[in-house]
């Protein structure tokens, strides 16, 4: 190896917050349809004014729901925007001031200053920096707390607790970025995180017959952080991209990908609580193996709830992509389980892009 040595470190995906426009409501559709369960509460019962923030947990993926209580917060002015979508993709860090110092040095421009809070549980220490749109990284170190998600939040008790739905973690996080900006978020995860280039396609592998965009991958040096960033590419109709551009008013994350162990198992549980995905035709299913290979699983129960098949040199993965999940055609999630493939699922780009324009055209925005 190379004395090159990883200036940020990053243990993983800490939480993700997303502002909504009711958190409560949101904190129940997520518990309901996705099997989060209830964590953590802040508000004014905890001290904080301005605003409520719900957090859920499943496994390893952490999931805050802030609603803003008045209109002349800044996160008001967010939702007002964007409607509902991610603000903040946490990072967990063993240094917050150190991960503050080594990215602002490199020019990561500040969005908080490194912070210790602490209570009767330890403290934590944090800090940020601004990524593509409105988006921030948040450094969390939680090496010397022991209470249930950080200071200012308490334990948050339910009555209503649905059974969890098998998703483990974060795989991997998609920006959406503006024409001709992908090359520049490249630069910034290269420069200011000390992130690669993994993989990369171009609007040649991913084009259908209208709708384009163009793919850079970037992970993290142990690549527990994957931050793929789309543009979009010039094709017959508007791009899927820029579709969301639209509709999010600006650059956002575009979908999260969570990973399960049986997805069959998880995507079906997901559909019988209401979540609703891109479906493929069934021809899809036709030549399967012969594109894919031989698998551990059976071909029906994929081809019954549309789950998606892709191979690399190391393997093969699993996928299925919800429809998005609020009115503005914009955030989305992914299911994936990995069976040895460390990519993304490009033979399923078209399948995929193709289901996405039906659905574009039925909003009538291809
Ligand atoms: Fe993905």
């Amino acid at each position: 190896m190379s004395e090159y040595q990883d200036f940020l470190p990053l243990n993983g995906t800490d939480y993700i917050e997303l502002y909504v426009g009711n958190a409560k409501q949101a904190a129940h559709f997520y518990k309901t349809a996705f099997g989060f369960q209830s964590l953590a509460y802040s508000g004014p019962e905890t001290g904080v004014k301005d605003r409520v923030s719900y957090v859920l947990v499943q496994n390893k993926m952490r999931l805050m729901l802030t609603t803003p209580l008045h209109s002349d917060s800044p996160i008001a002015q967010h939702h007002l925007k964007h409607g509902d979508g991610v603000k903040t993709l946490a990072l967990m860090v063993d240094d917050a001031y150190d991960a503050y110092l080594q990215t602002t040095q490199r020019g990561g421009k500040s969005y908080m200053e490194p912070q210790t809070i602490s209570d009767e549980n330890g403290e934590v220490k944090l800090s940020g920096i601004h990524t593509y749109g409105e988006v921030v990284h948040v450094f969390v170190e939680r090496k010397n707390y022991n209470g249930v998600f950080m200071p200012g939040f308490r334990k948050w008790e339910s009555n209503y607790n649905p059974t969890e739905t098998g998703l483990l973690y974060v795989d991997h996080c998609v920006g959406n970025v503006d024409w001709n900006q992908m090359n520049p978020w490249v630069k910034f995860y290269e420069d200011v995180m000390g992130f690669k280039n993994i993989l990369s396609f171009d609007d040649n592998d991913i084009s259908t017959e209208y709708s384009a965009l163009m793919s850079k991958v970037m992970s993290n040096g142990n690549g527990y952080v994957k931050f793929p960033i789309n543009e979009p590419a010039e094709g017959k109709r508007k791009s899927q991209v820029e579709e969301y551009l639209d509709f999010y008013e600006g650059e956002g994350t575009q979908h999260i990908a969570i990973a399960t162990n049986d997805i069959v198992k998880t995507v079906k549980e997901l559909m019988s609580r209401g979540v609703d995905f891109l479906q493929v035709p069934s021809s899809y299913y036709d030549d399967l193996l012969d594109r894919v290979g031989p698998i551990e699983e059976d071909i029906e129960p994929l081809k019954e709830l549309g789950i998606l098949v892709d191979r690399d040199d190391e393997g093969y993965l699993l996928q299925l992509f919800t429809k998005p999940v609020e009115d503005r055609p914009t955030m989305f999630y992914e299911i994936i389980q990995r069976k040895g493939a460390k990519s993304f699922g490009k033979g399923n780009f078209k399948a995929l892009f193709e289901a996405i324009e039906r659905e574009q055209a039925n909003r009538g925005n291809l």
